[in-house]
């Protein structure tokens, strides 16, 4: 078998066989398969799709490239959530620890920044000391000590993920059904949770920017979770504008932070809530072995003012701290959030016009971010933990001539221009306000 003809055959559309995509992900991982190969594979993927088939075979290999994690021993329900990647999403930093103060433990997983999308690797680890490379043990000694833990994929959990998802993040090959589908999934079932609420964005700043891509994109993750006795739920969310105040990694745990603090922006708190009712909920369908089915209104506001009552007892918080600690971090940047490195410079961004903003591009805002060293241009580049955008006024809001938008923090002044070109290219005001947009879209079970 050759490298070569498999690459032929993708770029031709004809679908591969179990012992065809065998070789090239074993062989890749061995280093028997050059990068340049892997790339242009991945861009006969992300070109041509691939069938149900491939795509469950793909995930299948991806997941048996590592070990799973045997949680067996742990009763409780454990459950997880995902998100397919957005721009100023921290979501998943607020609900480990909430999640893990009602009890239900949060193995995760997460991912590092993707294309123009940041991860949650890359954020947690401009905390001073904290490590995400933990062994299997120490992951399960956290997730039963603690209640959570968030590990990035190593060599023993999940290392073809690890491996393609940098190739992919420099090769404008990311936005792929199967290819996200596998490396999300893969990720997750290695995991041994119960549960799975994955958060699908759509809009400019996802990988999906339709709602029609959205919902495939969702179907064939929570059909591959459910076949494989996961009882998965996906909920579609906008990401047409970041999310939240903050775009960038050290900036985002300090905006974690203060979530943790019970001080979120609307549109990260619905996010938050709402993905958190959705795993609670999960988790009891675990524990009843029951069936996940939709949810009505008032059940979810139940469950949200759960959630916010343990914010505002600090017990989520309280978790954070002991989460920082057991990671090897430094417990004193939850106190002390300036701890956080901060960048050397701060610009201002603003406008000559005014009016109300009708849009704020959030992929190009991601990309700005990028620019200001927040972002990987290669595989293993060192990125710039203190740099990104601050956004002072959000869709919707009125903005007088010269008033700032947003704060570029950064170090570098070499791509200011650049960045500041981007970020405001994404920006459209008008004389009258824009219709409000639904943050939930829809629910996929
Ligand atoms: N998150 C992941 O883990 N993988 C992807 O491909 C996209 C988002």
């Amino acid at each position: 078998m050759r490298a070569y003809d498999i690459i032929r055959k993708k770029r031709d559309g004809i679908e591969l066989s179990r012992e065809e995509l065998t070789f090239l992900i074993t062989k890749y991982l061995s280093n028997e398969i050059p990068d340049y190969q892997m790339s242009s594979f991945l861009m006969a993927v992300y070109l041509n799709g691939m069938t149900d088939n491939e795509t469950i075979t793909l995930t299948e290999l991806m997941l048996s490239s590592g070990s799973r994690t045997d949680l067996t021993d742990i009763t409780v329900s454990k459950v997880d959530k995902h998100s397919t990647g957005g721009v100023g999403d921290k979501t998943s930093i607020i609900l480990a620890p909430l999640i893990a103060a009602m009890n239900v433990k949060v193995p995760m997983i997460a991912g590092r920044g993707l294309g123009h999308t940041g991860g949650t690797i890359d954020k947690l680890e401009s905390i001073p000391g904290l490590r995400t490379d933990l062994s299997i043990q120490e992951f399960k000694e956290n997730v039963k000590d603690i209640g959570f833990s968030i590990i990035s994929p190593t060599d023993e959990i999940a290392p073809a993920d690890k491996k393609l998802y940098s190739l992919r993040d420099v090769t404008a090959t990311v936005e792929s059904i199967p290819l996200i589908a596998a490396s999300i999934m893969s990720k997750k079932l290695a995991e041994g949770i119960g549960g799975l609420v994955l958060d699908v964005k759509v809009g400019s700043g996802a990988f999906m920017k339709t709602v029609q891509d959205a919902r495939k994109l969702a179907r064939t993750m929570v059909n591959t979770g459910n076949s494989k006795g996961l009882k998965t739920v996906a909920i579609l969310t906008d990401m047409s504008q970041p999310l939240g105040r903050t775009v960038g990694n050290g900036l985002e745990i300090k905006e974690s932070i203060s979530a943790l603090r019970g001080k979120m922006p609307d549109d990260l708190k619905e996010v938050v809530l709402t993905l958190g009712a959705w795993m609670i909920y999960v988790a009891d369908c675990v524990t009843e072995e029951a069936t996940v089915s939709k949810l009505s209104e008032h059940v979810l506001i139940k469950y949200k003012s759960e959630l916010m009552d343990f914010i505002e007892k600090g017990d989520a918080f309280k978790k954070f701290v002991e989460f920082i600690d057991a990671q090897h971090g430094d417990p004193e940047v939850a106190f002390k959030p300036n701890m956080i490195p901060s960048a050397g410079k701060v610009k201002q961004v603003s406008v000559p016009d005014k009016g109300y903003i009708q849009t704020m591009d959030a992929e190009k805002v991601g990309i700005a971010s990028m620019l200001l060293g927040a972002g990987r241009q290669r595989p293993g580049d060192r990125i710039d933990h203190s740099a990104g955008v601050v956004i002072n006024k959000k869709v919707g809001d009125y903005i007088n001539p010269d008033e700032p938008i947003a704060m570029f923090h950064y170090n570098d002044e070499a791509c200011i221009k650049e960045a500041e070109d981007m970020f405001l290219s994404g920006i459209q005001l008008s004389e009258i306000p824009p219709d409000k947009k639904a943050i939930i879209i829809d629910v996929i079970i």
